[in-house]
């Protein structure tokens, strides 16, 4: 006994590199929204999760988005992008090249051994360079296929919409040359909090990934310290869904309390079990406090 049944999931992809390289702008374009029009002085602040359905070789694949801020000041965000996703997308804009938080990100994606395929963006730009930036990430260990090496880069603008299929589909071919992308979709869920936050009216909201199992409105669930039943669930164009199989982002509402960002989720079996749990949580994270200030 104890087989599992394993089916295919769809790669989660995080998209990181410098601010303003248009990794917002180049999600929207993907998903023909207009997220990046929406942010506060153009700056994403937070961890945003998109799908994305695309065709390859006749069949329907999607691929999970996690956008990550590129502003200096969101090192952890981007660490945090980095883990618990299985390929990274490096976001250069073509006229600006290689910069700090490019390094970093490139950095963070190398820590968690993702495999990374290069986005060079704003291909359209008088003065874009997309040689001059294949040149630069070569000193840092990312060298081009077609110089002999095993990454690959694709040219896109995220204004004209160049090169856009040829993003999904390097994206879907490293995802089943590099990985075993599979998942129980039967089991309860597992997964991460990705964000997370107070609504006035709706209460807690978060945003969490689902990495194995299938989440369904009903369900209980601990999220870090906050527990809850499920009371609904929306799909990241703001649609009610029943439930969320694995890779899908989703948002939750019903939990009790706001969780962490990066806190691990888990369907329990009943709403004593999430109750009792949480507590448990909570009153160690007390003593672990308590601790820190006796110190
Ligand atoms: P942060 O999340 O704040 O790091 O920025 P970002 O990387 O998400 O960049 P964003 O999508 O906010 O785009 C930054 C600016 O570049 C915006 O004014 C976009 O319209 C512009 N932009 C993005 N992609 C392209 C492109 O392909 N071509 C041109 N010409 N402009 C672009
Ligand atoms: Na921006
Ligand atoms: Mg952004």
């Amino acid at each position: 006994g104890g087989e599992e049944e394993l089916a295919a999931r769809p790669p989660v992809v995080t998209v990181m590199g410098h601010v303003d390289h248009g990794k917002t702008k180049l999600l929207d374009a993907l998903r023909k929204s207009n997220v990046a029009g929406g942010e506060a002085g153009g700056i994403t602040q937070s961890i945003g999760a998109y799908q994305v359905a695309t065709e390859v070789d006749d069949q329907e694949r999607k691929i999970t988005f996690i956008d990550t801020p590129g502003h200096e000041a969101f090192t952890a965000m981007r660490a945090r992008g980095a883990k618990s996703t299985d390929i990274a997308v490096l976001v250069v804009a073509a006229d600006d090249g290689v910069m700090p938080q490019t390094i970093e990100a490139l950095n963070h994606a190398q820590a968690a051994d993702l495999p990374i395929v290069v986005a060079v963006n704003k291909i359209d730009k008088e003065g874009a360079d997309p040689t001059k930036v294949r040149g630069q990430l070569t000193e840092y260990g990312l060298v081009p296929e077609e110089y002999g090496g095993d990454t690959i880069f694709v040219d896109v603008s995220a204004i004209t919409g160049v090169g856009l299929d040829e993003l999904l589909e390097a994206i879907v071919l490293t995802a089943d040359a590099a990985l075993d992308l599979r998942a129980n979709p039967e089991m309860d869920a597992q997964g991460v909090a990705i964000e997370a936050h107070l609504d006035k009216g709706r209460g807690p909201v978060a945003t969490v990934l689902v990495q194995r199992g299938t989440l369904h409105v009903g369900d209980s669930i601990v999220a870090g310290p906050a527990h809850g039943r499920v009371r609904a669930l929306l799909n990241d164009s703001g649609e009610n869904v029943t439930e969320a199989p694995p890779s899908m982002p989703v948002q939750v509402l019903g939990l009790t309390a706001v969780p962490g960002a990066g806190d691990s989720f888990i369907v329990v079996d009943d709403d004593r079990t999430a109750r009792q749990i949480a507590d448990k949580r909570e009153a160690r994270a007390r003593m672990a406090a308590q601790a820190a200030g006796a110190r």
